[in-house]
């Protein structure tokens, strides 16, 4: 199949690129670099051997977007390209509402436009909000966001659900990522967001390589094992494969939603002891503040995954933490 990966130079685009691939698919990008780097391109030919097709511009560029449905017969769009952190989204929330919603709704018109048969959205466990039991199904009601990233993730499933509703012969598949950490085994594509990180695993990253001196690990009186927050962390890899079952079997029109978690909730601290053990650095840290909008629990529960996908996540966090690691050494000493 051809597919259209939207946002195929960021982190999680990137290794679904590398996946889907080496399943033997075609592969289309459009980025505009916003949260990325070129060189992401050169290593997903160097991982695969094979080039995706390139386009350089942000979505909201409706007229370029056009010209790449009307030069390529897709099969099946999978939609990364969004603005995804949370603390930036509180300060800028019309950029994210603008950003997130109008890409999301040009992806639509276009799938309308040229008969594009099937959309896999990059979607997200905080659509849940702050969950009244854990672990998390997908018939759990969605909560009260706390933030515009959030909101907006919730809003674009919903303009999804709309579209498929209104046109019965579309499959749209929402994907609900927990916590997303890891690198591809190589260590030439991973984690690296641009600024300080606003997600725990790339800032232990930067400490662990001494850019940063410490973490702040933000609250230890949650109503947890060890009162820091406990979230279900999924390598990027394990990830990016459940891409290529959802285009592969999520064919059939109509709505598809799944959570890609491993069933597994960590706190932060175990992140943090697993990171140490698995590499043998020590990660300084100090107790600070709850961040705003933290919840202390999440969770999914992966069922209909591995009945509907056949999938199930193979990594374990040691895997996360030294594909993590690896990749770090190979790049981040660098910049
Ligand atoms: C994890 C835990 C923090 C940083 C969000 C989005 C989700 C996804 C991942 C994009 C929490 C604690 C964090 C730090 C800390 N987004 N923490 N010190 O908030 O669970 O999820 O990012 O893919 O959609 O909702 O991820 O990594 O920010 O936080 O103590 O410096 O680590 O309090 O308990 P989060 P996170």
């Amino acid at each position: 199949m051809n597919i259209l990966v939207a946002g195929g130079a960021g982190y999680i685009g990137s290794h679904i690129c590398v996946e889907l691939l080496e399943a033997g698919h075609d592969v289309v990008v459009i980025d505009d670099f916003s949260n990325s780097r070129p060189e992401v391109l050169d290593y997903i030919k160097e991982i695969t051997g094979k080039a995706v097709k390139f386009y350089e511009f942000n979505i909201l560029d409706e007229a370029k977007t056009k010209q790449v449905f009307a030069e390529n017969k897709l099969d099946a769009i999978i939609h990364c390209a969004a603005f995804k952190a949370v603390g930036e989204s509180v300060v800028k929330p019309i950029e994210y509402y603008m950003n997130n919603l109008t890409t999301t709704l040009i992806m639509a018109k276009m799938m309308r436009d040229y008969e594009v048969k099937s959309i896999v959205f990059s979607s997200s466990a905080t659509v849940y909000g702050d969950p009244e039991t854990v672990p998390l199904t997908e018939d759990c009601k969605l909560g009260e966001t706390t933030n515009p990233y959030g909101t907006s993730k919730a809003m674009m499933e919903r303009i999804l659900m709309d579209v498929a509703h209104a046109y019965p012969q579309m499959s749209v598949s929402l994907l609900r990522y927990f916590n997303p950490i890891g690198a591809h085994e190589s260590g030439l594509i991973g984690e690296n967001p641009k600024g300080i990180p606003n997600n725990l695993m790339p800032y232990i990253m930067k400490v662990a390589i001494g850019e940063l001196p410490e973490l702040g690990v933000f609250g230890n009186d949650y109503d947890t094992p060890d009162g820091t927050g406990v979230r279900d962390y999924i390598h990027v890899v394990d990830l990016a494969k459940g891409h290529v079952l959802a285009i592969e079997k999520y064919a059939t029109p109509g709505v598809h939603i799944c959570n890609l978690g491993t069933g597994k909730g960590y706190s932060v601290l175990d992140i943090v002891n697993a990171f140490e053990l698995v590499n043998n650095i020590k990660i300084p840290y100090v107790i600070k503040d709850r961040r705003p909008g933290d919840i202390a629990t999440c969770y999914a529960d992966p069922t209909r995954a591995k009945e509907e996908l056949d999938w199930v996540a193979e990594k374990t966090l040691d895997d996360m933490c030294r594909d993590t690691w690896n990749f770090a050494k190979k790049h981040l000493k660098d910049d």
